[in-house]
């Protein structure tokens, strides 16, 4: 693969209008996406060696071959979900919701598990959640996301996640899906399947003690989720990397990642009418602000009510996860002493079966208009 010029991270030849000028003063030039330069180990020559039981099964490891049980890789059927969910809690303790938020967030009803069985039993799996997301000019493409990737750590370093990945690759062709994305501290795992390492910005300042506001505190019942998804949608139409999400996104996996014991989302109202939310979470142990949309008049009082809440919670740092040259932006840098860059290499991609260059893949990475939001990840 060759290794291309930096000026395609960010659109050739394209101005930067954002306030980067900004972020430069203080911290030098951002850095250009890395990347693509070619990854390890990427051969998925996969050969031929033997089981235990002499049954033929697959190895990208020829020096190492497998020798342990024959497993079983296969789509996980609806009622196997309870047991994925197991071994997903298992190996990252996380909540239960949290799996299960995206295991019915994705309503497209070609969401797909996949698992290794050893004995019946499952050991390893790949979670694949299909989403909606704009391009460069705005026109929706099919986008395989990949989560719950996780090997019970008796039955590691068998080449169980491998395989299932290539399985996921497999699905993500047969059903359509342009490009796909993860969000990983394992990179080279999937740099040998052909996933890339995109830098994405993290935005980050220490909170103004003097700024101050208040707003009405939501809750994500239904009523307001509708309200919000309404806004969302009128400020992400022409917006590239927004996620269109739909009914059954908001009512699961945003609903989930919105609630009220990990953030707070605020709103301005006129009358009845939410016209303008704000959502800050706690994704990683790190306070961000991650989902804004609506009347751009009403920022500067949510921000500052942001400000507020995040004081009151003994919140110094905060992160802004909104698109760079975004009105949200503008007004975080209000509300932060000053405004810090820090790089973020934990995001990873790929085009599926060529229906997209990599050119254009890291293109959209690197159009300030657009930000992959948090509301929409694993
Ligand atoms: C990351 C994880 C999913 C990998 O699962 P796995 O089933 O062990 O993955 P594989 O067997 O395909 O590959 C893992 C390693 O085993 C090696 N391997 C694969 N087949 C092998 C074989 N037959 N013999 C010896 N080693 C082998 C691979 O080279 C790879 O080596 P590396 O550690 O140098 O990268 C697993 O370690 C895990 O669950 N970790 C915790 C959760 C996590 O971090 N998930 C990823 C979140 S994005």
């Amino acid at each position: 693969m060759p290794i291309l010029p930096t000026s395609w991270a960010f659109g050739e030849g394209r101005e930067r209008e954002t306030f980067q000028h900004l972020i430069d003063k203080q911290n030098g030039p951002r850095k250009p996406l890395v990347e693509p330069k070619p990854d390890g180990d990427q051969s998925r020559n996969a050969i031929a060696t033997s089981g235990e039981n002499g049954a033929k099964q697959t190895s990208l490891f020829p020096n190492r071959p497998y020798t342990g049980p024959v497993a079983e890789y296969r789509i996980l059927g609806v009622e196997e979900y309870p047991a994925a969910v197991e071994l997903w809690t298992d190996v990252f303790r996380v909540e239960r919701g949290f799996f299960t938020s995206l295991l019915k967030g994705g309503g497209d009803g070609d969401n797909h598990s996949f698992g290794a069985f050893e004995n019946g039993a499952i050991v390893s799996s790949v979670h694949v959640f299909m989403r909606q997301i704009r391009d460069r000019d705005s026109t929706p493409l099919k986008v395989g996301g990949i989560g719950s990737v996780s090997t019970h750590p008796d039955h590691r370093k068998h080449g169980h996640s491998g395989r299932l990945l290539q399985l996921a690759i497999e699905a993500m062709e047969r059903e359509g899906c342009v490009w796909s994305f993860l969000g990983t501290g394992v990179n080279d795992h999937y740099a040998r399947y052909g996933w890339r390492t995109v830098s994405t910005p993290d935005l980050w300042g220490t909170v103004r003690s003097d700024v101050s506001g208040k707003a009405t505190m939501l809750t994500p019942d239904d009523t307001t989720l509708d309200a919000m998804a309404t806004l969302y949608e009128a400020e992400t139409a022409r917006r590239p990397m927004a996620t269109v999400r739909s009914n059954q996104v908001w009512r699961t996996a945003v609903r989930y990642r919105l609630d009220p014991a990990k953030g707070f989302t605020l709103g301005t109202f006129a009358g009845d009418r939410l016209t303008a939310y704000l959502a800050v979470a706690n994704p990683w142990g790190r306070w961000a602000i991650v989902d804004a949309a609506g009347d751009e008049s009403e920022y500067p009082h949510l921000f500052a009510a942001a400000a507020t809440q995040l004081r009151s919670r003994d919140v110094r740092d905060v992160l802004c996860l909104l698109p760079e040259a975004s009105a949200g932006m503008k007004a975080f840098s209000t509300i932060v002493e000053k405004v810090h860059l820090a790089e973020s290499r934990s995001e990873m991609v790929r085009p599926i079966a060529d229906r997209l260059s990599w050119p254009n893949l890291f293109a959209m990475y690197g159009d300030p208009r657009g930000r992959h939001c948090h509301l929409d990840a694993f």
